[in-house]
């Protein structure tokens, strides 16, 4: 059995991770061979890969990134896109393709699992917006990561009396800005799932100033909208293969009406990538490992267009298309609960 792994869409904290588990088991219990394609689906369509064994894979659990490479390219984008991925899967002799990715990677392993590629998916994104999964890895890494850059905000925004507006990543869920701001005890937090208006926010902050508290933090998904707005702001109007464009500035937009309407010295801080960059955390180590574990054991069972999937302590196989089939968004009801602690 000759398996094909490849990483796809934006990276995260655990893709070596699921890399070492799925090569380590693969060889060690079952005599799989492995090869890594590059760049996503890019070293699928061109054929170039890199071989993996596990030498390649030995040290790799807390490395952050992806020792493969990873891309945005989209294999539907061309229409002989599927032809070229079945040639070059012949080509290299591969059984089966391990699609480790995100809604926009998984849902092109689902079509092509439909034409009768041979795939099993791993589910990946910092972002934890893919259903069928209670929760996807990289995504307690960076919200690790953005609990920090909160805590040493909260020093800085102090000693300058200032309100810290943080944006993070989170283009239609907004897991991250809800899970770090909670941890971070932000002030407000506002995600694509709930619309403030300006008004809102800076009342929440004024009750804030009442207290006598004189600095404060607001943290943003970049997704997020305030009732004012007819649409998320864009960096720019140049959208990737599956065509998203590039979000960013709410962040800048809430802290200039803030420092206006409330005549309050506002900075505006967005982490980006470096959030997502990193090693990963315990939790991600082990949740990655056992999706690569799992991932292999859908290969032995011959169990195809299935992904691995956390359901309470369990790691099941679920369909891909279910996986895809929409956003996992964040529960009004569990925002309320962050919501007690605003103002
Ligand atoms: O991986 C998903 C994501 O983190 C989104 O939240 C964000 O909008 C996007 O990646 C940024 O992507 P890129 O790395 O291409 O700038």
């Amino acid at each position: 059995m000759k398996v094909g792994i490849f990483t796809g869409g934006g990276d995260c904290a655990g893709l070596n991770a699921v890399i070492r588990g799925i090569v380590w088991k693969g060889i060690t219990r079952y005599n799989y061979d492995f090869i890594g394609f590059k760049d996503g689906w890019r070293g699928v369509l061109e054929g170039d890969f890199m071989p993996l064994t596990t030498d390649d894979v030995i040290d790799m659990l807390p490395e952050g990134g992806t020792m493969l490479g990873s891309s945005r390219t989209n294999p539907f984008k061309d229409e002989d896109g599927p032809e070229k991925v079945k040639a070059s899967l012949e080509k290299g002799n591969v059984d089966v393709l391990i699609a480790i990715g995100g809604d926009d990677t998984l849902g092109a392993a689902s079509k092509l699992n439909d034409l009768g590629v041979n795939v099993v998916g791993v589910p990946k994104t910092m972002d934890n917006d893919l259903s069928a999964t209670e929760m996807t890895f990289g995504f307690m890494s960076a919200v690790q990561a953005a609990t920090d850059s909160l805590d040493r905000l909260r020093t800085t925004a102090r000693s300058h009396h200032r309100v810290i507006v943080f944006e993070v990543f989170g283009r239609y869920a907004g897991w991250t800005a809800l899970y770090s701001g909670w941890a971070g005890a932000a002030d407000i937090i506002l995600v694509p799932e709930k619309t403030y208006s300006i008004e809102d926010v800076c009342s929440y902050l004024q009750k804030r100033r009442e207290r006598g508290k004189k600095h404060a933090l607001v943290v943003v998904a970049e997704g997020a909208t305030t009732s004012e707005m007819d649409e998320m702001i864009a960096e720019n109007e140049e959208t990737d293969q599956y065509g998203h464009v590039i979000l960013g500035g709410i962040g800048e937009y809430l802290a200039d009406e803030i420092e206006e309407r409330l005549d309050w010295e506002t900075r505006y801080v967005k982490p980006g990538h470096i959030v997502r960059g990193g090693t990963p955390t315990a939790y991600d180590r082990i949740l990655s490992t056992r999706y690569g574990l799992k991932a292999v054991d859908c290969i032995k069972e011959g169990n195809f267009g299935k992904m691995p999937a956390l359901r309470g302590q369990d790691i099941v196989a679920v369909d891909l298309s279910e996986a895809v089939a929409e956003n996992k968004k964040v529960p009004i009801e569990l925002f309320e609960e962050a919501e007690i602690f605003f103002g």
